[in-house]
């Protein structure tokens, strides 16, 4: 199967999941990607028995509302029964590398509301350490070289993410993005800690200290479903 069939075949579990799981009239989490999109899709069959969706970005909005799925403020919301998202690198624990299609603060905002993550991923994203996708780090534009520094001195090389056209590319908050590439993580949420900690730095896209709860992994055998003891 190619990359693309994997990721459809898992969007469409989620889906499966979400309709076995998750409660009629619920409102559900979603994510940002290409991975995400495919779960949009399948979920689009089974909308009518939730009362809508919280989303992670400006552009999973359009994709909900396109296929006529409700998206509410995530201030109107007290709970969400599920989150579900892709991811760019995850560990055996559950951790993961997230931000490559620019929405990690979103996504880690919805992610903590929600009582349960589910990962969907192609198999190429199951790593033993993280790191070979470079972090992406949203940071507040007039703390980009100052931030570039501290994150240089924890070993990693920082590159501003651009645009095809060579502009700074804008995250949906008005920020920046460095991608640190040189990382081998071996410790996600201590690294996590840290680079939150930075000043200037809006999230790191690792998703250590609320990593997956549960992951569909799609590869040559089908989906595996691996969960992680928290
Ligand atoms: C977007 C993300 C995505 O989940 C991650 O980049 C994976 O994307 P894709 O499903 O397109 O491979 O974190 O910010």
């Amino acid at each position: 199967m190619t990359q693309d069939e994997l990721k459809q075949l898992v969007g469409q579990a989620a889906a499966d999941y979400v309709v076995a799981n998750v409660p009629e009239g619920a409102v559900i989490g979603v994510g940002t990607g290409s991975t995400a999109n495919c779960f949009i899709d399948a979920l689009a069959a089974s909308k009518g028995r939730y009362r809508g969706a919280v989303s992670s970005s400006l552009a999973t909005t359009a994709r909900l509302q396109s296929h006529g799925i409700k998206v509410f403020d995530l201030n109107e919301i007290d709970s969400l029964p599920v989150y579900v998202d892709g991811a760019d690198e995850i560990d055996g624990s559950g951790a993961m590398i997230k931000g490559g299609g620019g929405a990690l603060t979103r996504e880690k905002i919805v992610a903590s509301v929600s009582d349960v993550f589910v990962c969907i991923a192609d198999a190429s994203k199951r790593v033993d350490v993280m790191g070979t996708f470079p972090l992406p780090v949203e940071v507040v534009p007039m703390a980009r070289t100052a931030v570039g520094r501290r994150l240089a001195a924890l070993g990693g090389v920082p590159v501003l993410r651009v645009t095809k056209e060579g502009a700074p590319f804008i995250t949906d908050n008005g920020n920046e993005i460095l991608d640190v590439k040189g990382l081998s993580i071996t410790d996600p949420r201590g690294l996590e800690a840290r680079i939150n900690a930075l000043p200037g730095v809006v999230t790191v896209g690792l998703f250590a200290a609320r990593g997956a709860d549960l992951c569909l992994l799609g590869g040559a055998n089908g989906v595996e479903r691996i969960t992680y003891g928290k």
